[in-house]
């Protein structure tokens, strides 16, 4: 027995407490050596029939067991709230800290030692990370991994992005609404994440980044074999930390965090990769705001995955994944440990491409200079976000007149008024969709395009919100608007016919009206009534930090590492 492992003070002790818990655990059958003093590996599963992403992770955790078992550990696997993105109302972003609260808490209440991280699906990567960062024990991810490919007359289907071309597409009479059903089965052709490079496969990315899982872990297909091998491998792996003693303080640091803006840059990732790396810095003390996104700014589009690109993750995989990413923007990377134990440098070294246009070379780049845009000004002091490398370059320096939508039900129920006063130079302006206002700031910032327009061929125009939108969605979207109209921010004294002026090259976002306007606008405003008044949306909405802080609870920043020492009987 190792005097001071954690789960001592649970299955060590010779005394009642100490029998109660073994005995318990042992109607499962488990043999009294087991509790001689290994280490306890806690396998923290998000999967679940109502996540499809993370379907798989059931079979994976047995992969982890094993390599548990092989390195002489005890892996004990316990179910966490999931979140599955396509399937939650009112939005599964709403239960993010949630479920970070469940992992945190299960992790801290239970007798472990380790835990390894079984997510996917948009939110769970993050809610998950952000839970074991709040406790700080040796920690490590392995993810659901992407579905195969989409299949459909001879082409590939990306999960999303193609979805909402073919939507785009049926509204301007270019498909059939009966092709546009066909796609459904062909689309989602096994178990796991989005296979386009959406928030599920960026967070993964971004994991591999960070050092917090093994190589091969964002990219190899959720039914690939050598998933279950990684998982075998990850199971080995924790023990041997536990023993070390890499702690996941350790490995995430303000280094790791800069790798991963260099890396969303290089693959195209997800604006929500903004939110959540926010929030996942605060729980682990580091000083992460908006502006060190920059960082991120000048880096190469490498990465030719959807939306971005034209390829799938099936692809990225086969080209060499996020180890081939990492080598080529090697002279970019800070030093920084990951879970192998080493330097980011040698969790990459070797790594070779298969295939350059899927993973294009740093001097050769599919766009320059295409990281995440940072705008700032009189309708976002406190910060708003543009992915340049889905939009569209011309409208990326744009100044028109605003089309205002008070809430998401406005928007559904006129956009495609033939009637609605919009031109290709109307900026649409949706409010009431922030962490407080809908609640819990759902992906609905690329507002589908006016039906007219679409008709008129028009595929882009500039959007503007206090939403998030989808990893998989594309366009000149302004997104994560702060503070959010809901909360009294400047966004909710936008009026229609207002001009508003933007510039990703300045960084700015403005809206052209007098200072003594909008101060009587201001006075004039009234806040929305709450949607919640009990439960854990209430809680939420009282709690929630705005977008630039991560949209965390308050009160869930930073972490509690103290022993916990009251007995339960
Ligand atoms: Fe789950 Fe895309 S909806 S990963």
């Amino acid at each position: 027995m190792t005097d001071d492992r954690r789960s001592r003070a649970w299955y060590g002790m010779i005394d009642k407490d100490g029998f109660t818990r073994r005995s318990w655990m042992k109607n499962q059958g488990f043999p009294d050596h087991v509790f001689d003093g290994r280490p306890v590996i806690g396998i923290c599963n998000t999967w679940s029939e109502l996540t499809p992403c993370n379907s798989g992770l059931r079979d994976l955790a047995e992969g982890v067991k094993r390599g548990v078992w092989e390195a002489g550990g005890f892996p004990v696997e316990f179910p966490v709230m999931s979140l599955g993105e396509t399937q939650m109302k009112p939005t599964a972003m709403l239960f993010r800290n949630l479920l970070a609260m469940d992992v945190e808490e299960s992790i801290r209440a239970y007798g472990i030692d380790g835990v390894v991280l079984l997510g996917g699906c948009d939110k769970t990567t993050p809610g998950q990370l952000m839970g074991a960062a709040s406790v700080d024990l040796p920690s490590i991810v392995v993810s659901s991994g992407p579905m195969l490919n989409g299949k459909w007359k001879g082409r590939d289907l990306g999960s999303g992005t193609d979805l909402r071309k073919f939507a785009t597409a049926v509204k301007a009479g270019e498909m059939t609404l009966a092709d546009f059903m066909a796609t459904e089965s062909g689309m989602s052709r096994s178990k796991g994440v989005c296979m386009t490079m959406g928030t599920a496969s960026t967070m993964a990315s971004l994991t591999e980044a960070m050092g917090m899982a093994l190589p091969t872990n964002a990219a190899l297909p959720a039914v690939d074999a050598r998933r279950m091998a990684l998982a075998h491998i990850t199971g080995r792996r924790i023990v041997e930390m536990v023993e070390e003693d890499l702690r996941i303080s350790k490995v995430l640091t303000r280094e790791s965090f800069e790798n991963a803006i260099i890396a969303n840059a290089a693959v195209g990732g997800s604006t929500n990769a903004v939110i959540h790396l926010l929030a996942l810095a605060g729980r682990v003390g580091i000083e992460l705001d908006l502006s060190d996104f920059e960082i991120g700014s000048g880096i190469p589009l490498l990465v030719n995955c959807m939306p971005s690109g034209k390829y799938l993750m099936e692809d990225f995989c086969y080209a060499g994944g996020m180890a081939a990413v990492l080598a080529e923007v090697a002279h970019l990377l800070r030093p920084a440990r990951t879970v192998l134990g080493g330097d980011i440098a040698a969790y990459h070294q070797g790594a070779e491409c298969h295939n350059r246009d899927v993973i294009r070379p740093f001097d050769d780049p599919l766009k320059p200079a295409a990281g995440l845009r940072v705008l700032r000004g009189n309708l976002a002091p406190r910060g708003a976000i543009v992915k340049p490398s889905a939009a569209t370059d011309d409208l990326l320096e744009h100044e028109g007149e605003a089309y205002v939508f008070d809430s998401i039900e406005e928007l559904k129920a006129n956009i495609d008024r033939d009637d609605l006063p919009v031109t290709a130079d109307t900026i649409l302006v949706l409010k009431g969709c922030g962490p407080k206002g809908y609640p819990g700031m759902p992906e609905v910032g690329d507002m589908p395009l006016p039906a007219k327009l679409v008709r008129q061929g028009v595929r882009d125009i500039v959007r503007i919100s206090d939403a998030r939108m989808s990893g998989t969605a594309f366009g000149t979207v302004i997104l994560h608007v702060a503070p959010e109209a809901h909360d009294g921010g400047p966004l909710a004294m936008v009026q229609t016919g207002d001009r508003i002026r933007v510039s990703a090259q300045a960084g700015t976002l403005d809206l052209l009206v007098s200072e003594a306007e909008l101060k009587e606008r201001r006075a004039g405003w009234v806040a929305p009534p709450p949607h919640y008044t009990r439960g854990y949306a209430k809680m939420y909405v009282d709690h929630v930090l705005q977008a630039d802080r991560g949209a965390d609870l308050d009160f869930l920043v930073g972490k509690d590492t103290r022993p916990v020492t009251r007995e339960s009987h």
